[in-house]
């Protein structure tokens, strides 16, 4: 498209290329990372995960504002279904949809156990632009995915839009702090993750994991407080619990009331 004085506008056309050739990257990692990626998580985490895990839900199902119901969650990016695994276990009687881009991982939330008949969907798609309409769900969550948003801000929005009024959202992270020392930690967490991210890869999957993916997503790890401007902005009100010397970030938010007559 031109615009006057003969401008083309590409960048807007670049910007689609490259969200679109990033998600094809995902799609194409994971879905060899599958097989192996809940060993991979438990040696990068050494078993902390877990524990995080039960945090972020435990926190979620435990905030005091709203007394509307807490039927229907949707699990923004499941993976292999942990984080939908461990609501059911604090909560059994809810519906979840399991919702991700990568065919690959889905197919294992079926080995989560936790689960009754019909008590959940499992759903392929994409996180910035939800298959559902608007406030369609109590609440939502996700679990070490918004490293994969590329535009976090678009993407939260987009995640505000499915909950209703009042319906809450919680985000599982690795995070970064700010501070002087943070562009040293952020070269050498950077490097020592993606090395051994790498290699444990490399070692699971006998040489046939790319893992293209964590270099370029550490650099989209926030603080929390950055995080927390970015959930405002989005529609929520928010705070967020910290663990392991900030680096992994626990936010939670509840959507403001809608202040418009609709
Ligand atoms: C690091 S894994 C985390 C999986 C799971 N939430 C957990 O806690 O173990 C990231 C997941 O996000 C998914 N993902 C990445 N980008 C996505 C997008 N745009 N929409 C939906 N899922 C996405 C990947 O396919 C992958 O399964």
């Amino acid at each position: 498209m031109s615009l006057g004085s003969g401008i083309e506008v590409i960048a807007d056309k670049n910007r689609v290329e490259k969200k679109q050739s990033y998600n094809e990257m995902v799609k194409e990692d994971f879905n060899i990372l599958s097989t192996s990626y809940d060993r991979i998580n438990l040696f990068m985490s050494l078993g902390t995960d877990k524990q995080f895990r039960y945090l972020a839900i435990k926190h979620l199902i435990a905030a005091r504002e709203d007394h509307g119901d807490l039927n229907t969650w949707i699990d923004i990016g499941t993976g292999t279904g942990h984080l939908a695994n461990e609501l059911f276990l604090q909560k059994p009687d809810v519906y979840i949809v399991a919702m991700d881009i990568t065919q690959g991982m889905l197919g294992f939330c079926k080995d989560r156990n936790a689960h009754v008949e019909g008590s959940m969907d499992l759903v392929l798609g994409d996180a910035s632009r939800l298959p559902f309409r608007e406030r369609a769900f109590d609440g939502g969550f996700s679990g070490f995915v918004g490293r994969h948003f590329t535009d976090y801000s678009k993407t939260l929005k987009e995640h505000h839009r499915i909950i209703r009024p009042l319906g809450r959202y919680s985000m599982l992270e690795m995070g970064r702090k700010a501070t002087p020392l943070a562009p040293l930690i952020d070269v050498y967490v950077g490097q020592m993750m993606s090395m051994l991210g790498r290699l444990a890869a490399f070692i699971v999957t006998r040489g046939s994991a790319p893992f293209r993916l964590l270099e370029e997503t550490y650099a989209r790890f926030h603080s929390p407080k950055q995080l927390s401007k970015l959930f405002d902005g989005a529609g929520f009100k928010s705070w967020y619990k910290t663990g392991l010397m900030g680096s992994i970030v626990i936010m939670l938010g509840i959507r403001k009331p809608d202040t418009h007559k609709r």
